[in-house]
């Protein structure tokens, strides 16, 4: 798969794949929409940040950007957090080790590590942050129903990452949606960038209740899921 490195606005990198006609982040800066739509306003949701201890799944792991971001907030507020990401489509050490994010951020031994982590195994990447990164694709999970790691009522907080609905509409399913909300402890949050009718509808008829907040730069709204 050809995936071209590209700058965004705010000076981190983004990946864009020519043939799919997708990108991995806005182009009006990656760092700040995963900022905004997943550390503000999922890890910092009131519900979210006062929890003793909170268990992450993120859908797309991809540059490791969102997981980066959170492991520096682990550390910073001192919380224990456990990130789980599935990811169908890894990219190479040469392809991540060109990505910006390590040096914007100083923290390149963080990113290295998070990438040089084994897939499909528990890894302890600092005493806060405790990372698991899944090599299958989500949907293949779901049919299979089993994974050790992916158990009912288990995730405060799952970052919905995936490409947009007119790219890979399948993964915008009901079918989806309902067993991310499965995974889900009650109180439970789901954010996403998208913020289309139908993507919004879809949630609804599967149990979440919906908030539409302000979105990120290039971006009037995006969505924050709740299963009461
Ligand atoms: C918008 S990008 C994710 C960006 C990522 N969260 C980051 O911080 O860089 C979407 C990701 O979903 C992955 N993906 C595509 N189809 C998938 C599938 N069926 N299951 C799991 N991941 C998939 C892509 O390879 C890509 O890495």
């Amino acid at each position: 798969m050809e995936r071209i490195i590209q700058l965004t606005a705010d000076g981190s990198h983004t990946l864009l794949i020519p043939n799919m006609e997708v990108s991995y982040h806005s182009k009006h800066g990656a760092i700040q929409e995963s900022m905004h739509v997943f550390i503000q306003a999922g890890l910092y949701d009131d519900r979210i940040k006062n929890l003793p201890q909170i268990n992450i799944l993120e859908i797309g792991f991809g540059t490791g950007l969102n997981t980066v971001l959170t492991a520096i907030e682990a550390i910073k507020i001192q919380k224990q957090i456990t990130f789980t990401s599935i990811e169908a489509f890894p990219l190479s050490k040469e392809e991540w080790s060109q990505l910006n994010y390590g040096a914007i951020l100083n923290q390149q031994p963080l990113f290295d590590a998070i990438h040089e982590a084994k897939w499909d195994e528990k890894v302890r990447i600092h005493p806060n942050f405790q990372l698991c990164k899944i090599n299958q694709k989500v949907n293949e999970i779901i049919n299979n129903l089993i994974h050790d790691e992916l158990v009912e009522g288990t995730y405060n907080l799952i970052y919905f990452d995936a490409f947009a609905p007119a790219a890979q509409p399948e993964l915008w399913s009901a079918e989806i949606f309902s067993y991310l909300y499965s995974l889900l402890t009650h109180n439970g949050i789901l954010v996403t960038y998208c913020s289309k009718g139908i993507v919004r509808r879809t949630m609804e008829s599967v149990g979440f209740t919906i908030e539409k907040i302000p979105g990120p730069p290039g971006k009037r709204e995006m969505v924050r899921a709740f299963k009461m």
